[in-house]
């Protein structure tokens, strides 16, 4: 009986907290802008192609050295690709903020500010939105969020964070409920912070602040009750510059194959996978079931959209690279910023062979697109490196032309092949 009045419980707090958040919207979708785009209010049109890659890559390998020395979350805000505009309070006001799948925690510069960086939109000012609210630090929520630290201010008891990126960087200010609106939908009685000190790297980036997509409790997608806690993202390759989709609630496309997500308490935001292997033609190659110190909670491998390369131990990379030289018969050759170690010179379009990903459940094809990529004219290179970092990344160049399904309700991540380009 002990059981069944838990059960009751349990479902009287559920009711009560979907009635407090009153979040009846059921899906929305809305763009994910890349960086280099010329959508972006970052694109610097006098950059080429290649070097935008460079850039990308540069961001991907300093995002991934943040992963060695991580206490919290574990990323530099400057390094992720995708941008998403978004606008809050009543009424709405709107800026672009980055979209990140390894954080947790929305944020965006608040009125009155302490240390503010410059950012491209006006910061906003909580006093003009009527459906501005505080939280108290006596609620739960207040520490539901992996922070440095969290808890009341002495003055007037409302819930204070210090968040924390593994860079340095960090955010501070007032854990607040307030309406986002995203792709016309209102989500009301979001739980945001609004930060008056924030330091490290968010001047460089100029973005009003971070979209918390990851895995834990205060994350956007977790907070999407009644329309379903999962999203789904549909990235258009590089090269074609155009802009990608992303779907909430009832509107993400979850299907494909799936595979389970498993947590690490330890990282509350990432979405591990466990990757059972590799295989090139009928050669396999077994992936370590865990790369170190950090657990993944029997997950092996962080997919995160934020990181534009994919990573791996050095030992399945020495293997997959040997399994795909020997089906391959291009003359080789060496990257001219000498970041990859396997390259071919290539004329017209090649189709490089498939590598199999099996992940726990799910096979994965990935095709040329998902696996080399053109650093100069003609010059094709493997877009894995090896990391002798805790942690192995499924980065957004692999997930090109996926329809990628998240589902924490489900807890699993599903890929469908699709033509992004026509997605969108
Ligand atoms: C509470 O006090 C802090 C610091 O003194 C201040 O930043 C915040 O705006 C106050 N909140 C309210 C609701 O008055
Ligand atoms: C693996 O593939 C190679 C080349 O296609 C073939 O020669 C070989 O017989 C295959 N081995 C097995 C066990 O299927
Ligand atoms: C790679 O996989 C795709 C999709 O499964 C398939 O259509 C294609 O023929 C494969 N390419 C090669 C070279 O095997």
């Amino acid at each position: 009986m002990g059981g069944s009045s838990r059960f009751q419980i349990a479902v009287v707090v559920v009711t009560v907290v979907l009635v407090v958040l009153g979040m009846t919207v059921d899906g929305f979708s809305t763009e994910l802008i890349p960086r280099h785009s010329p959508a972006s209010p970052f694109y610097n049109p006098s950059r080429s192609h290649y070097e935008h890659l460079q850039d990308a890559i540069e961001r991907s390998r300093k995002r991934l050295n943040h992963f060695e020395n991580k206490i919290e979350a574990p990323l530099s805000p400057g390094d992720i690709e995708y941008l998403m505009r978004i606008s809050i309070g009543t009424p709405p006001v709107e800026f672009v903020a980055i979209a990140d799948t390894g954080s947790d925690l929305t944020w965006t510069q608040c009125l009155p500010c302490t240390q503010c960086y410059k950012q491209n939109f006006p910061i906003f000012d909580p006093r003009r939105s009527s459906s501005y609210n505080t939280i108290s630090c006596k609620a739960d929520v207040c520490f539901d969020l992996q922070t440095i630290s969290s808890g009341c201010d002495r003055s007037n008891g409302t819930c204070e964070y210090l968040y924390g990126y593994a860079d340095g960087s960090r955010t501070q200010g007032t854990l607040s409920i307030e309406s986002i609106t995203i792709g016309g939908a209102v989500i009301r009685n979001n739980i945001f912070g609004c930060s008056h000190i924030s330091t490290g790297t968010f001047q460089k980036i100029g973005g009003s602040g971070i979209i918390g997509l990851g895995a834990g409790k205060l994350s956007l997608v977790s907070q999407l009750g009644e329309s379903g806690r999962k999203f789904s993202y549909c990235l258009a390759p590089y090269s074609s510059k155009s802009t990608s989709k992303i779907s909430f609630g009832s509107d993400a496309f979850v299907s494909g194959v799936s595979t389970p997500i498993q947590s690490d308490p330890a990282y509350d935001a990432f979405y591990f996978l466990t990757l059972e292997s590799l295989s090139v033609g009928n050669k396999t190659i077994p992936l370590p079931s865990s790369n170190g110190v950090i657990r993944g909670g029997g997950g092996n491998i962080v997919i995160d959209s934020g990181t534009t390369l994919t990573l791996l131990p050095q030992e399945t990379v020495l293997r997959l690279s040997s399994a795909l030289e020997d089906a391959i018969s291009l003359p080789k050759t060496v990257d001219p910023s000498r970041t990859f170690n396997l390259c071919y010179r290539v004329e017209g379009e090649t189709e490089f062979p498939n590598v199999t990903a099996d992940f726990k459940g799910a096979r994965v094809v990935l095709r040329s697109i998902n696996t080399f990529v053109e650093v100069a004219d003609g010059v094709v290179c493997l877009a894995i490196l090896p990391t002798q970092q805790e942690v192995s990344v499924f980065g957004n160049i692999a997930q090109t032309n996926f329809l990628v399904g998240y589902d924490l309700d489900a807890r699993a991540v599903s890929f469908k092949p699709t033509d992004c380009t026509k997605a969108n």
